[in-house]
């Protein structure tokens, strides 16, 4: 019987396309749906590409994979993941894979690890990123799980990942949820991103007063220079695009609320747990989420501003070309400064400028600026910020003018660039002499005796606020 290198469970879109990689690739691969039909509608569409042995029962779908096993689950993450877990790993073999590809937070992926371990079972949390698109034609691969899982599955996924200067997108990231903490970072700078861009064609719509087409325009410029990527890519696209309903541009019909499915949330959840400041990420989130209270707004609605008008001058967009670099600097500092968190906090010796170099082709993030990232880290792998890498630190300087006038006039103008704000007090704070902080601390220990310490003397005080204002060593 003709056997598969690795298999498929979870036929969605996502599951279908990277089974098709797969076989595109000369893999044959195993394919298995929960509702058989869309087994065989993809045979029977696809079947052409290469070699794909459909199976209708979890029984079939496991005996035709050859050993050790990797299979590979594309369902929804949360309960679904486990529900298929449960089914398929009675099934499997001490040195079996279970390749979990979904959006899955890195705890739950910890969780099933440890479990699936004590049976012998590897458990592969992976990141995938690049949509649709990505997963048929290259995504970016972030897998975690154990070294030895990776030698078996490496060559396959290295195989069908995107290239960039004939490099994979694809590295062993770490251990146990290693891979799913990375690709939940890798979501919250793209929310932050997306938010920076988001505020750019604001400003330049209600500061610069230009027209959707124009902005589209000025981003396809952009993104012939240090800004290019795909987000900038297909941001052009989207303020080019005309309503055919209506006549109307396409951004203008589209109703102003900004979902999203958790994974920024989690970026901003475990940075509060792990002590990480990621305002830029906290921000691009809240501004989903005010953006979908409708009641909020509504009630609001009349609340005094200025008169919006055109405040920008002629060289405004450049200034918000500056702004948008300045800050998406900030934005993938502060995503970086999470990695190193969460790999120092679970022991997962994360190599950070790795990270980047995966994520410079096949990503949402994909961009140019990636391959600037991978050269700080070559350039100083432990360095504790990227803000002060030389690039990077020119950069930041060159902008700082710009990004302070544009932010100045979001302000005056009443154009809310909540993004903008915070990348720069975040720069404004590292590079500071010294923070308000200890007036924080000063006033903690008033209130509630909860001390400070000092700059001129190790330990910690006490001042008798309530009595004769002396200090006391605590
Ligand atoms: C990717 C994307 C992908 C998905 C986001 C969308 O890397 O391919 O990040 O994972 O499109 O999760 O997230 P929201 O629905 O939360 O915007």
């Amino acid at each position: 019987m003709e056997t598969a290198r690795i298999g498929v469970t979870g036929l969605a879109v996502m599951g279908r396309n990277l089974a098709r990689n797969l076989a595109r690739h000369g893999h044959p691969v195993a394919v298995h749906n929960r509702t058989a039909a869309r087994t065989k509608a993809l045979v029977e569409e696809f079947g052409g590409e290469g070699t794909f042995l459909p199976a209708e029962t979890a029984e079939r779908f496991v005996a035709s994979l050859e050993r050790p096993r990797r299979l590979v689950i594309m369902v929804k993450a949360g309960a679904p993941t486990d529900a298929v877990i449960d089914e398929f790993a009675p099934l499997l073999e001490p040195g079996d894979m279970i390749v979990d590809g979904g959006n899955a937070h890195f705890a739950d992926t910890r969780r099933r690890e440890a479990a699936l371990r004590e049976r012998g079972i590897h458990f592969v949390g992976t990141g995938i990123s690049g949509g649709e698109e990505g997963a048929l034609h290259g995504p970016s691969i972030m897998p975690g799980g154990s070294a030895e899982s990776y030698e078996a599955l490496g060559p396959l996924l290295e195989d069908i990942a995107a290239k960039v200067d004939g490099t994979p997108c694809c590295t062993h990231v770490g251990p146990d949820g290693a891979g799913h903490f990375v690709k939940m970072v890798h979501n919250g700078i793209e929310y932050s991103d997306m938010q920076l861009i988001a505020e750019s064609y604001d400003l330049l719509r209600h500061a610069a007063g230009l027209a959707p087409a124009e902005i589209a325009e000025v981003f396809r410029t952009w993104n012939t220079g240090r800004l290019e990527s795909y987000l900038i890519e297909i941001t052009a696209e989207v303020l080019a695009h005309t309503d055919a309903a209506t006549g109307k541009p396409f951004v203008d019909v589209v109703l102003d609320q900004a979902e999203q499915k958790g994974t920024g949330r989690w970026t901003v959840q475990t940075a509060l747990d792990l002590g990480v400041p990621v305002g830029g990420i906290a921000e691009a989130v809240f501004a989903r989420s005010v953006s979908g209270h409708a009641d909020l707004r509504e009630a609001s609605r009349n609340l005094p501003g200025p008169a919006r008008g055109t405040a920008g001058d002629a060289g405004f967009a450049d200034k918000v070309e500056k702004a948008l670099y300045a800050s998406k600097i900030v934005a993938y500092a502060q995503g970086f400064h999470e990695i190193q968190a969460g790999s120092a906090e679970y022991g997962w010796d994360i190599d950070s400028g790795a990270m980047a170099t995966i994520w410079r082709g096949g990503c949402i993030i994909r961009a140019r600026f990636l391959d600037r990232i991978r050269a700080a880290y070559e350039a100083d792998p432990s360095t504790p910020t990227l803000l002060t890498d030389d690039h990077f630190a020119e950069a930041l300087g060159d902008a700082q003018d710009a990004w302070r006038d544009v932010v100045a006039t979001a302000a005056r103008i009443g154009v809310p660039a909540p993004g903008f704000a915070t990348a720069l007090a975040y720069y404004d704070s590292l590079r500071a002499d010294r923070l308000p902080a200890a007036l924080t601390q000063g006033q903690r220990d008033f209130f509630g005796a909860h001390t400070y310490r000092r700059v001129d003397r190790d330990g910690s005080f006490h001042t008798l606020w309530g009595g004769d204002r002396t200090e006391v060593t605590s």
